[in-house]
């Protein structure tokens, strides 16, 4: 596989997408074994999930509900940063609730929609990134519940990952090149 240009940067291949597939496999088992009589609601975080939640749900073979939301923070007035979230569409009290990220970095971004779902009285939520990158986590989470790769502090692109934009359509996973 040959490396590719992103803008001004240059990746290299990191993840093929039958890799991918391999683990979203896994991944989609644990969730049918764990969920089976819990019929949870997974939630997107768009933009970056749409590839990663479409191949995951292929899996999910228990009675089950999605949809995609939109993270909007914006300034409160005494309580300081907001989050809402935008389009969930189902009424999710008393549900089980599955997050579906492509990538928690610091873990600011989940920390935000953690906060958004808890004015929704759900029963439990767990989540399920594609990646993770444990050395950058600058918060605590309980319910990380399934990783599908732990990776370095590497920048990334593909598979729904973009860089400014650009890349989310590329099938298999690059890295950014070391600096020449
Ligand atoms: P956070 O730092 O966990 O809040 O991550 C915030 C967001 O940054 C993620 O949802 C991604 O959209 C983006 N992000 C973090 N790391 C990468 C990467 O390596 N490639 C592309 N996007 C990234
Ligand atoms: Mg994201």
């Amino acid at each position: 596989m040959a490396n590719i240009k992103v803008w001004d940067l240059e990746f290299e291949p990191f993840m093929t997408h039958n890799q991918i597939e391999e683990r979203v496999k896994v991944l989609g088992e644990a969730i049918n074994k764990d969920y089976y009589d819990k019929a949870p609601v997974f939630i997107g975080v768009l933009n970056g999930c749409f590839m990663f939640m479409a191949d995951l749900m292929k899996e999910i073979q228990i009675p089950c509900e999605m949809t995609f939301v939109k993270l909007a923070s914006y300034s409160g007035t005494a309580q300081g940063e907001v989050s809402q979230l935008l389009g969930v569409g189902i009424d999710l009290t008393g549900r089980h609730v599955i997050i579906v990220e492509d990538i928690v970095d610091t873990g600011n971004s989940l920390t935000h929609t953690m906060a958004a779902l808890s004015s929704h009285h759900v029963a439990s939520v767990a989540v399920c990134s594609l990646l993770l990158k444990p050395s950058c986590l600058a918060h605590d989470f309980d319910n990380l519940k399934y990783v599908g790769f732990e990776i370095a502090p590497e920048f990334v692109v593909g598979y729904g990952l973009d860089y400014n934009g650009q890349g989310r359509n590329l099938r298999h996973i690059y890295k950014v090149c070391p600096n020449p």
